[in-house]
């Protein structure tokens, strides 16, 4: 065990390049939004300031109109495509164009009650004030239905990026104008792991459609190639408004008190839109289509994260859970095996990706649910011990799959699965 800790320590050592981390060497050599708020949990485990400081280095991209990028091009690298020049934000730093999963606030919250949760800590209110304008941008630009949930208008958005929830959306999306490209991924890892040719020429394209408006994301969500409501960031934000809910109540920040609990209750009412009976579990839906995507994959499970969900509801999940037992040697994959699709080695259409475990664990264990949630952490650190600190792993072998040495893996180890019970 204490072999691995080091390890884990040294990988987030050797992948920080200075105020920020890079997922893992070679494949992903920037700064991605949602890994950067997990790799403060694991700093914050040896480093506080280290932690803080991973998150304001985030923030510091954020745009005006208060969207935190998903991806901060710090320095060139040749190694990665599409690359700054390619999304033309004309931002400084540059940065990609579109957002990822929003958990910061969550995570904020966490680095601040580890500290005593003094209300007057500057760091915590300096980021407090960066993730209401960053939940301001989602309510005002991506919840075109106005019930609290979350769409998103490019598939890397959702961090799940190839998940089969998204193929009947992406499968209408034109790709006769994306012109050649050269793509970086798979020089670095196997192609078989990774989304296909096909797959990726359409995300191409939706980053053209959004370059072509200047980004102007009132059209893009509007008019866009992809608007998919995203049963992940649904959750996600749902959780993460009520952890700031939290951090604004101790700030006594009334008004931002009252606008949250106005948000949660929306959202506490929205997301049964997207509940699917005949599959028994929540699921994304598309925006233009309102299609369900019925499929069951680890984001159904944020559920719990997000504390909704009738009894009847979470009992349903709960089947789903044991039933995706009888098919997965370790839990829990990004999607059911038998789903359209599967494919235990292909990224996010059956790997299992520890920081989503961690997340949907953290909330069966607040719901209750101590033995599912210890089943999924003692999985979770068994496939560090297997096969080290991967970007994702098979839940039929165990092996790792995508990039070695990374840094949200190596953060989960020291934050959550390496730590015994403790969530
Ligand atoms: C991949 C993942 C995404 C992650 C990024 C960097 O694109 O799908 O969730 O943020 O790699 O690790």
């Amino acid at each position: 065990m204490t072999g691995l800790t080091d390890q884990a320590i040294a990988i987030l050592r050797r992948n920080d390049r200075g105020g920020y981390t890079v997922p893992t060497h070679g494949l992903y050599p920037y700064q991605w939004n949602w890994d950067s708020a997990f790799v403060a949990l694991g700093f914050a485990e040896f480093d506080r300031d280290r932690a803080w400081a991973e998150i304001e280095t985030l923030v510091s991209a954020q745009w005006s109109d208060g969207m935190i990028p998903h991806i901060i091009f710090h320095q060139e690298d040749p190694g990665y495509f599409p690359g700054p020049s390619v999304w033309a934000t004309g931002k400084t730093p540059a940065t990609s164009g579109i957002t990822q999963p929003p958990v910061l606030a969550s995570v904020v919250r966490t680095l601040w009650e580890a500290e005593g949760a003094d209300p007057g800590c500057s760091r915590m209110r300096a980021l407090y004030s960066a993730c209401v304008r960053s939940h301001r941008w989602f309510h005002e630009f991506r919840d075109p239905k106005d019930n609290g949930l979350v769409m998103v208008t490019h598939n890397w958005e959702t961090g799940r990026d190839n998940s089969s929830e998204w193929d009947d959306a992406l499968s209408r999306v034109d790709t006769t104008g994306v012109g050649t490209y050269q793509r970086r991924d798979t020089g670095h890892v196997d192609a078989a792991m990774r989304p296909t040719q096909q797959e990726y020429d359409r995300y191409v394209a939706i980053l053209q459609f959004g370059r072509n408006t200047g980004w102007n994301h009132r059209e893009i969500a509007d008019k866009g190639p992809f608007r998919v409501v995203d049963v992940g960031m649904s959750m996600e934000l749902l959780r993460a408004n009520r952890d700031l809910l939290v951090m604004a109540r101790a700030l006594s920040d009334t008004d931002v008190v009252t606008e949250l609990e106005q948000r949660i209750t929306l959202s506490e009412a929205g997301m049964d839109w997207l509940w699917n009976e005949d599959v028994g579990a929540y699921c994304s839906r598309d925006a233009t289509t309102g299609e369900s995507s019925s499929l069951v994959t680890n984001a159904s499970f944020l559920a719990f994260y997000a504390g909704v969900g009738s009894k009847t509801q979470q009992a349903r999940l709960l089947n789903a859970l044991e039933r995706i037992t009888t098919t997965a040697h370790y839990l829990l994959p990004s999607l059911e095996a038998g789903s359209r699709d599967y494919d235990h080695k292909r990224y996010w259409r059956g790997p299992i990706w520890l920081v989503v475990s961690y997340m949907v664990a953290q909330g069966l264990a607040e719901a209750g649910h101590l033995e599912w949630a210890e089943r999924i952490r003692t999985d979770s650190s068994k496939l560090i011990e297997k096969s080290g600190f991967y970007e994702s792993f098979s839940p039929e072998t165990g092996d790792g799959s995508g990039g070695p040495d990374f840094s949200w893996t190596a953060a989960m180890w020291l934050a959550w699965c390496g730590k015994g019970g403790q969530l």
